[in-house]
């Protein structure tokens, strides 16, 4: 594998992996405050960052080394945790993933590529899910989410009953992960 792409992925699985970690902990912050919905929103997205950290994984050749990942560190109050959310998706989004499928194409990387292009399309609508549900905090209305399913392939994420077919990955129906309150 070229070097470029496989330090990509060491830091796109690190920063997953944190992501991952961090969703958790916001989960159980807003169960705390009295948030199940966001609480649940949370988890769910935690499994599909774990889903994309596992992916990275995967195409990763058996070595050690040290990887380097960008990630909002502490923790704050349930909106707060969904701005550190927004923050974390955004960077991944415009630039993180979109540079390292570029630099994947470039080194004929396929695999790597499949991998950065899938997180990418998943965490756009991750940030629209948390921004959804600030807004719906701020506003008073209340944010309720009864059911969510992530695909457990490509990591990808939808409200209600799972599609027929996932539209990023092509996976089949019982390929989704569901998370209800
Ligand atoms: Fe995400
Ligand atoms: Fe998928």
């Amino acid at each position: 594998m070229k070097e470029i792409t496989k330090t990509h992925l060491k830091n796109a699985f690190s920063g997953e992996s944190m992501a991952n970690i961090r969703y958790k902990i916001y989960s159980e912050k807003a169960k705390k405050q009295d948030f199940p919905s966001i609480s649940l929103l949370f988890e769910a997205i935690a499994y599909a960052e774990h889903v994309h950290a596992r992916n990275h994984l995967r195409r990763l050749p058996e070595e050690t080394d040290s990887a380097i990942a960008h990630a909002p560190f502490g923790v704050g109050d349930t909106i707060q945790n969904l701005e550190k959310g927004i923050e974390g998706e955004e960077f991944e989004i415009n630039e993180m993933y979109p540079s390292y499928k570029e630099v994947a194409d470039f080194q004929s990387e396929k695999k790597a590529a499949i991998s950065f292009k899938w997180a990418l399309e998943a965490e756009g609508i991750h940030k629209a899910f948390f921004e959804k549900a600030k807004e719906k905090i701020e506003s008073g209305e209340g944010y309720k989410l009864e059911k969510i399913n992530i695909c457990s392939t490509c990591g990808y994420t939808t409200k209600g009953k799972a599609p027929d077919q996932c539209p990023i990955c092509g996976a089949d129906k019982k390929q989704f992960r569901k998370f209800e309150t």
